[in-house]
C-alpha cells in the first residue's frame, strides 16, 4: 500500500536543523523512480472529478511532485517562491512563523482571476505555509479548491487550519 511505502522510504532525522526537531527527510522517495510513479498516480486519482485550472507549488520541496502533477493534469504550473526569487512583477504575503515572519511571492500574471487552483506542496506540518498561499492567491482573484500534500503531520492539526479554505485535502500519508 502506498501509505506504508511512502511511511517507509521518509527518513526521520533528529535534532535537524535546530535541536529538538525531527525532520522529514523526503529525498529517498526521490530515490525511487517507482514510488514517485505511484505517489504521482495515486495523487491524480484522488483528483479525478475535482476541476483544477492550474497547480501551485511551494519553494521549495513543492517543486518536486507540483510541476509532474500539473504537467500530468495539463495545466499550468505555478511556482510560489521565497521572497526575492521571482524575476518579473510579484504580489507578496507575509506570514508568522513560530519565531519572526516569512515572505512568499507569486508573480502577478501567474494565472487569471477566478482559476480554480489546487496548492501542493510535499509536507503539512501547522498549515503556516499554505494557509498564507492560499490568502495571496484568494487576494489576487484566485480560487483554492483543493490542497495535496505527499505526509502529513497530524499532531500539528495543520488540517483544521486548513480546512476552511477548502476540505479536499490529499494527503497520502498521515
Ligand atoms: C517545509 C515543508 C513545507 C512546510 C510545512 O518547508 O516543505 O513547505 O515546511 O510547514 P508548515 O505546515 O508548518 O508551514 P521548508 O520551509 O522547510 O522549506 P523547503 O521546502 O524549501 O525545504
Ligand atoms: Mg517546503
Amino acid at each position: 500500500m502506498i501509505e506504508q511505502q511512502i511511511k517507509t522510504a521518509i527518513r526521520d532525522i533528529h535534532d535537524f536543523p535546530k535541536p529538538g526537531i525531527i525532520f522529514k527527510d523526503i529525498t529517498p522517495i526521490l530515490k525511487d523512480p517507482e514510488l514517485c510513479t505511484k505517489i504521482n498516480d495515486a495523487f491524480l486519482e484522488k483528483l479525478q472529478g475535482l476541476h483544477i485550472d492550474a497547480v501551485a507549488g511551494v519553494e521549495s520541496r513543492g517543486f518536486l511532485f507540483g510541476l509532474t502533477l500539473a504537467n500530468k493534469l495539463g495545466v499550468p504550473f505555478i511556482p510560489v517562491r521565497k521572497a526575492g526569487k521571482l524575476p518579473h512583477t510579484v504580489k507578496q504575503k507575509v506570514y508568522d512563523l513560530e519565531y519572526g515572519t516569512a515572505t512568499i511571492e507569486v508573480h502577478t500574471d501567474a494565472f487569471n482571476p477566478g482559476d480554480r487552483i489546487l496548492i501542493h506542496d510535499d509536507l503539512l506540518a501547522t498549515g503556516g505555509t499554505v494557509m498564507a498561499t492560499s490568502q495571496l492567491i484568494q487576494e489576487m482573484g484566485g480560487e483554492v479548491v483543493g490542497f495535496s500534500f505527499i505526509v502529513g503531520l497530524s499532531f500539528l492539526n495543520g488540517i483544521e487550519r486548513i480546512s476552511p479554505i477548502s476540505d479536499n485535502i490529499i494527503i497520502l500519508a498521515d
